[in-house]
């Protein structure tokens, strides 16, 4: 124990001679000051084994930051106090309101301002001191450092503090076992081994990290799992958890006392574990588990819980889809979940909800056989193992009054079963485990796969493990399946664990009955690919859409709207598959967009399982869309834009360039781009040569030193030892919006997918032109279609879209050939009895027919779901006239004699220069700079819309200044070889619109009769 701080000690001196030299040197600023209290409290903390760290950043809610100006942690990494400087000349009282709104902790924390220093404890105010006198800085320094945090009195209290302080027990942990990794031989050596068990039995690819991670959720929680559950013999009994002690006995050691650390838990566990010898039901003591599991991994490790899903399954769900299961057994099978040939696996169990709800429906006469043999479960993270184990052999025991572990219960990989060969899985028995599951012939598969919100990029480095047996087979059949060139979708989680589920039947009898991400169900493309192979391998397909999509529909929200408060659609599968059967029926039922949870949950308990559903049937067509289309099923009787079964308008149909580091290739000027270019050529190709002398180093290792911004082709680029070649003839005129052309760096290293427009407008030939029509059919936007002569960008209307160009070139310029489609001119001269219409024709008449309001509004759910198809209209000339005449506005806008806008001036100078231009509230006008205001824009400006946008509000949201938070590169769109082009553009835009407007407007209301033969 340290001895007692003394007024007369040299620290105390000292901060007082420095406030001295401070008041004699009028410095009062905290800046300067706070360096005194500073080195007061490094110094007296050394003695207690604390040590100040100074502006160590805090989360203390979602999103929200805060820096105290010093904290305090003890050796274990725990934080034991804070202190928080301010000015002599502050308001001291205001200051600490403003800190406590803050959300600043005031567990025990110095406010002071080097005349007064105020102590909080335990959250409110316990003294002031003042400064100027020695006795009372020692006295505040003795009971600061003496302070220890009160034990909680209540379970839910200190269940709350518990996941409060989760995050910083667990980097506690992690900086010990780091420390250990360094100096601890004993340590070094049984990490080393349970690494390898790790990779051979985990991932090969396994990180450092993530082991660490697993010996940190051992120790936080092992001992919840003894005392709670009274399961003294928890480490011993749990056939991983013993194997996982061994290490940790190697962690231990005269710096780090195990016992010790955990001490600091005391006041936790203690509160928790006597709360719950009053809690006799079992249930209520699940609810904490479940707690425990979400709230660990979201608060120490957001990665993992991120790539693997880490959240447990509402009940309403779990009870659905259990009841559901018993009830197609029965139906469909004759059965029931005791039988003997119903082998029921939960691939991703997480807690084990899934389980212990289906032991509940066992016959109770089967139960010992099915547990024992016939029940299966897999988790591959080792806190939700333990819980899974736990709740699993609770559950058995309360209704048997037995206790026997569940041994079919494994820790693994689920998806590593597509290999024949498994390797040593951890222990003997674990491997006996999973050898027991391969043999089984599993019928049944029910579960909540994980799915991967948050990976937005590769360059988060956060990205999902490859199956190279399993990603073969989605090639072989999911993305075989399908006409889009983008499949990447087809490698989420989800979708994976759906092709092993298929697969894992064998062939058998069986269902899969999985909650999902309900994208692959409705979405298009790539998922037309998933449904197609679907609808052939099972016989009978259920889906119930629990929608709660917020990327979508922004109106909704995720925790109201979504049933696990995410921001991605839900849906429930029931997938049957019998051998002898044909293609599958397709049933649907779909929640309106727009209801609540709590009313979807509802909706589940009261329907108890899918024999009381209302199901919809649905006739699969060409596209194999699964949904009930608002719609009508006129739509895939028109002529498909691309080509489908030999027939479509357009060859060759694809999304526009994708570069993946737009804010790298794309610019308003030349020379700046082409400098930026050069210099990010030079970076990759030195990565290169990085790579060339490293090539055995992990690849995540070898990215996280790079500046590069990496993806998943320029990573191949790098592994085939590519260089780039820096060539001016790359850089290409684009359009990158509506409205808004910008220069392109178009090469194929740089770009992740350049797409179709090496066909359309190739390099190889400068004179080659094109004209291209550029959809936007995508779930989060409405329709849009614009018209260039340059190469498009993918997300031309703000999503991903398709392009339909007129002619299709070889890469080198030559062979010119028309892409419409020589069966489509066939169909149009039929239709129309008349041999002179031509392909030109026809290209206009599909943009026209593409503007027409009565068509856009009719197929509006249809166009966000697929690409166009497109109906005769009766009077074909008509559209194909007026809109070439359009496609020649939307393609020489900039040669428009703008709109007449009233320009509105001040007495400052006139100047033409945007940063940020902003409309009026009734937008009847549109602030330029401080000098310059466009007034007299038209109301009908706004009805020329463009997706999500109207063609105005695309030119205002692209021509501003901005800089990309990533990388620091500044996009500035005005030009100074034209100060005004801006502004006259507003202008052309205007006047676009307008005419747009007039030009659709004036379309014939009729644009579709029945289709010829
Ligand atoms: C959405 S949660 C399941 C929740 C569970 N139904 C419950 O209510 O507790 C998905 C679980 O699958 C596990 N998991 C993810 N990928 C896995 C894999 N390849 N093999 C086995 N388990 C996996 C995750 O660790 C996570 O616990």
């Amino acid at each position: 124990m340290a001895t007692k701080i003394k007024a007369e000690s040299a620290p105390i001196r000292e901060y007082l001679a420095a406030l001295q030299r401070y008041a004699d040197h009028e410095a009062t600023h905290e800046g300067a000051t706070e360096t005194a209290f500073s080195n007061l409290l490094a110094a007296t903390a050394k003695p207690h084994g604390w040590m100040l760290i100074p502006k160590k950043p805090k989360t203390v809610a979602k999103k929200v930051r805060i820096v105290p100006d010093g904290t305090l942690l003890d050796v274990f990494k725990l934080a034991r106090g804070y202190w928080e400087a301010k000015d002599t000349d502050d308001d001291l009282d205001a200051e600490i309101r403003k800190k406590i709104e803050k959300k600043y902790p005031l567990t025990n924390t110095i406010f002071e301002d080097t005349r007064t220093a105020v102590l909080y404890q335990n959250g409110t105010e316990c003294q002031r001191y003042d400064l100027r006198k020695p006795g009372e800085v020692a006295d505040l320094l003795n009971r600061f450092y003496d302070y220890t945090e009160p034990d909680y009195l209540g379970f839910d209290e200190a269940i709350g503090e518990f996941k409060v302080r989760m995050p910083e027990l667990g980097a506690g942990l992690a900086a010990t076992i780091a420390e250990a990794h360094k100096k601890n031989k004993k340590f070094q050596t049984a990490f080393a081994e349970f690494f390898e068990l790790c990779q051979t039995a985990l991932n090969p690819d396994i990180r450092q990290e993530t082991v660490d991670e697993m010996l940190v959720q051992h120790l936080l929680t092992e001992r919840l799992f003894r005392t709670i559950f009274h399961d003294d013999e928890f480490t011993r009994r749990n056939v991983i958890a013993a194997e996982v002690e061994k290490v940790i006995d190697a962690l231990v050691s005269s710096s780090f006392s195990k016992k010790e650390f955990l001490k600091r838990l005391d006041r936790f566990y203690i509160a928790i574990e006597q709360a719950a010898e009053t809690i006799d039901d079992f249930k209520d003591k699940q609810d904490f588990l479940n707690t425990l599991y979400e709230r660990f991994f979201q608060g120490y490790c957001v990665k993992t819980a991120d790539t693997h899903g880490i959240v447990y399954t509402p009940q309403p769900i779990v009870d659905f889809m259990c009841a559901s299961v018993e009830e197609v057994l029965k139906t469909e099978f004759g059965l029931t979940l005791g039988s003997q040939q119903v082998k029921i696996l939960d691939p991703c169990t997480g807690t084990g909800n899934f389980v212990v709800n289906l032991l509940r429906r066992v016959p109770k006469e089967d139960l010992p056989a099915v547990y024992a043999n016939r029940l299966f479960a897999n988790e591959v993270m080792l806190l939700p193992y333990y819980i899974a184990a736990l709740n699993i052999e609770r559950a058995y025991f309360d209704i048997t009054g037995e206790y026997k572990p569940f041994e079919g219960l494994c820790f693994v990989d689920s998806l590593d079963f597509v290999h024949d060969a498994q390797p040593s899985l951890f222990t003997k028995l674990n491997t006996a485990r999973v050898e027991r599951q391969k043999q089984a012939a599993i019928t049944v598969i029910i579960g909540n796969p994980p799915y991967n919100a948050n990976q937005e990029n590769e360059g988060d480095n956060n990205p999902n493990r490859e199956y190279p047996i399993l990603d073969d087979r989605i090639r072989a059949t999911y993305a075989k399946g399908t006409k889009a060139t983008l499949k990447n979708k087809l490698y989420d989680p989800y979708i994976k664990f759906l092709r092993w589920a298929t697969d894992r039947l064998k062939g058998e009898d069986g269902l899969v009955c999985f909650v999902t991400n309900h994208s692959f169900a409705i979405d298009d493309p790539p998922f037309d690919g998933v449904r197609k192979a679907l609808e052939s391998e099972f016989c009978k397909i259920y889906f119930v859409d629990l929608n709660g999509n917020v990327r979508r529909n922004q109106k909704l929200s995720g925790t109201t709207h979504n049933v696990f408060g995410i921001q991605t659609g839900v849906g429930i599968s029931i997938l049957i598959k019998k051998r002898k059967s044909g293609r599958a029926n397709v049933h649907l039922h779909v929640l309106p967009e727009n209801s609540r949870k709590e009313e979807k949950y509802a909706w589940l308990n009261k329907t108890i399982g899918y024999q009381n559903v209302r199901w919809k049937s649905v006739r699969a067509n060409v596209r194999h869309d699964w949904v009930v289309l608002s719609g009508d099923g006129a739509f895939y009787s028109f002529l498909p834009m691309d080509v489908i079964d030999k027939r479509g308008l357009f060859a060759r149909a694809s999304t526009g360039a994708k570069s993946n580091r737009d804010e790298i290739v794309y610019g308003f000027q030349r020379d700046p781009l082409a400098e930026r270019i050069e210099d990010h050529i030079e970076l990759y190709n030195r990565d290169v040569d990085r790579f060339k002398r490293a090539p055995a180093s992990s690849l995540a290792a070898f990215l996280s030193k790079s500046k590069v911004k990496w993806s998943s082709t320029l990573k191949l680029n790098l592994k085939r030892l590519r260089y780039a070649v820096y060539d001016t003839g790359d850089l290409r005129h684009s359009l990158y919006r509506p409205f808004t052309k910008m220069w392109l760096y178009y090469d194929s290293v740089l770009n992740d997918r350049p797409g179709l427009f090496r066909y359309a407008l190739p390099v190889g030939n400068p004179d080659a032109t094109n004209l291209t029509i550029c959809c936007t059919n995508h779930s989060q936007s409405a329709f849009g279609a614009v018209v260039t002569d340059l190469i498009a960008n993918e997300a031309i209307g703000g999503r991903a879209g398709t392009c339909f160009p007129f002619y299709i070139y070889d890469t080198d310029g030559s062979n010119r050939r028309e892409n419409i489609t020589d069966w489509s001119l066939k169909q149009f001269r039929k239709q129309y009895a008349d041999k002179k219409i031509t392909k030109w024709d026809i290209f206009y008449y599909v943009y026209g027919v593409l503007h027409h309001p009565g068509y856009r509004s009719k197929f509006a759910d249809n166009l966000k779901k697929s690409l166009p198809r497109i109906p005769f209209a009766p009077d074909f000339r008509a559209f194909a006239t007026a809109c070439k005449d359009l496609a020649g506005l939307h393609l020489d806008y900039e040669k428009l004699e703008p709109h007449p806008l009233q320009f509105v001036t001040n007495d400052k100078p006139l100047s033409y220069r945007v940063e940020k231009m902003k409309l009026s509230k009734d937008t009847a006008s549109l602030r330029v700079n401080d000098s310059l205001t466009l007034a007299g824009i038209p109301p009908e400006v706004y009805e020329y819309r463009l997706g999500n946008r109207s063609a105005l509000h695309w030119i205002i949201d692209q021509y501003q200044v901005s800089e990309d938070k990533r990388s620091g590169i500044v996009s500035d769109p005005n030009r100074e070889d034209d100060p005004e082009y801006i502004v006259r553009l507003v202008g052309q835009v205007v006047k676009v619109s307008l005419e747009t407007v007039r030009i659709v407007k004036a379309l014939p209301a009729e644009y579709t009769i029945p289709m010829a033969e």
